[in-house]
């Protein structure tokens, strides 16, 4: 029988994760390559491409050591989305790519939101300027790095670098381009009035594609470094989230994903076109051809990370939460806002600072690793109010990311949002929807329903038990007037 293999690329914060998958969904290997972050002030985060480069091109030969590289038929990435990647007109890449969570842009969206003006850019491009978006971003360069805005030939985000590495074709998926505030996200081309807005010319912006369609194949020299046929179809690939929907099978009308990976998202896919009237939530393109709104706090999993790696300077993460019985949940009376790198959704605020409050002689090491875990998930339900408020019913959610191999986290979260966690066998959702996309891409399926409907299985469902999510519903009440009451204070404190 003819073997086809499909790798999917999860391009994270962190690390890449690249997965191979068979035909019929089973995942065969997953190799994780990590690469460093950069925090050169505070609030600031960049990253070199040349490192996303470097650790796809050694991972791919590593996650193929036992397969046939012959075998592979197609390559799919998920990626870090925003990202601000400029290359000038030999294709060497500027500067250090300004990522998401980034937060230097404080002034660009002031001007953008305050003097452009939010109703405008709202109807330009369905969203509002937030400090990680890509278009603040250049506007940035262009005031404070004149000579590498000159310079500028492309501007692609992310996984689109490493796409080009691939096949040396600038090209860039809707869902990804949604997050530059450069596309007009309902008629999916790039708005002219922003590109001018941003001193960008139409040239310098990637071609668009469906996330699920063939950008190209692969250049003969990389396909001969990583043992694999010049004939790979390369897809457009999506943004990491719109990727990870496509790998829990949240695609079509009204299903909710929530990621609680590096960043938490929350993220509606809709067949249609839709805006939240307040701009809190974005409105951007899905991977399967529609539309989804999705609210992203900045730092979700990073924050526990944080606590046990940098503070407790420990990798054991379940000796932490050991202690973290049944009878102590909805009991806590520590409080943390999880805004380690300020905030996006639904506060938009650059300012905010983690914090933690409620502290008394007796608050434990473990106390602060479930205000840890409890200030995520409040954090996780406020961008759920928002969809709510709009009149969406969120009665059950998939779950991906790294945060989810934790069952007190899924329970803590089950219970804040009074909502069942559906759980996959695997919490890979970008790497997953990565090699999904590359199936269709490749012909192997004809729609990203097919496949989604042909792989996705519930492998369990953590559901919220009704005394403990009325705990955790004053608990809630109480941690949503810490922000308000902090917020001044923290502009301050800049
Ligand atoms: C989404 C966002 C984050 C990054 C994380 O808007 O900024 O989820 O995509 O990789």
């Amino acid at each position: 029988m003819d073997l086809k293999l499909y790798i999917g690329v999860d391009l994270g914060t962190s690390a890449v994760k690249l997965l191979l998958m068979n035909a019929e969904g089973q995942i065969l290997n997953v190799v994780t390559k990590e690469y460093p972050l950069e925090f050169p002030l505070p609030g600031w985060s960049q990253q070199a491409p040349e490192d996303w480069r470097k650790a796809v091109l050694e991972g791919i030969p590593e996650l193929l050591k036992r397969y046939n590289g012959g075998d592979v038929a197609g390559i799919g990435c998920g990626g870090q989305m925003h990202g601000l990647v400029i290359l000038d007109a030999e294709d060497n890449v500027i500067r250090p790519a300004i990522l998401w969570n980034d937060g230097r842009t404080a002034k660009q969206v002031d001007y953008l939101n305050g003097v452009i003006g939010k109703e405008k850019l709202s109807a330009l491009t369905a969203n509002i300027a937030f400090a990680g978006f890509t278009a603040p971003k250049l506007l940035w360069v262009r005031e404070n790095e004149p000579e590498n805005f000159a310079k500028i030939a492309k501007i692609m985000l992310p996984k689109d670098y490493v796409n080009y590495i691939l096949t040396g074709i600038h090209a860039c998926d809707y869902s990804d381009a949604s997050g530059m505030l450069l596309l007009d996200v309902e008629h999916k081309c790039w708005s002219g009035e922003m590109l001018d807005i941003c001193g960008i010319r139409d040239a310098q912006m990637p071609k668009l594609f469906e996330s699920y369609e063939c950008i190209g194949t692969v250049r003969p020299e990389i396909a001969k470094a990583l043992g694999i046929s010049e004939n790979v179809k390369v897809a457009a690939g999506a943004g990491d989230n719109a990727a990870a929907a496509v790998g829990t099978g949240v695609v079509g009308e009204g299903g909710c994903n929530i990621s609680l990976g590096t960043s938490g998202t929350v993220f509606i896919s809709s067949e249609t076109f839709g805006v939240d009237s307040n701009n809190a939530l974005h409105a951007f393109a899905h991977a399967d051809g529609g539309y989804h709104l999705m609210g992203c706090m900045l730092s979700a999993a990073s924050c526990n990370k944080w606590l046990m790696e940098d503070i407790y300077q420990t990798g054991d993460y379940a000796a932490e939460q050991a202690p973290i019985s049944d009878d102590k949940l909805g009991e806590n009376h520590v409080y943390f806002l999880p805004y380690l790198m300020g905030e996006r959704s639904p506060i938009n605020d650059t300012n905010a600072r983690g914090t933690f409050i409620g502290m008394t002689m007796d608050t434990s090491r473990a106390d602060l690793v479930q205000a840890v875990l409890e200030g995520v998930a409040y954090a996780i339900r406020d961008s759920v109010e928002v969809a709510r408020s709009l009149g969406l019913v969120i009665n059950s959610a998939r779950i991906c990311g790294g945060g989810a191999k934790s069952e007190l986290w899924k329970k803590i979260l089950a219970n804040v949002l009074n909502a069942q966690l559906q759980c996959l066998p695997s919490e890979q959702g970008p790497g997953m929807g990565g090699a999904m996309l590359a199936m269709v891409a490749a012909g192997e399926y004809g729609s990203v329903r097919e496949v989604c409907d042909k792989f996705v299985e519930i492998a369990s469902t953590v559901k919220p038990e009704p005394e403990l999510a009325a705990k955790y519903e004053a608990h809630y009440q109480k941690f949503r007037k810490i922000y308000p009451a902090c917020k001044q204070l923290f502009a301050e404190l800049i």
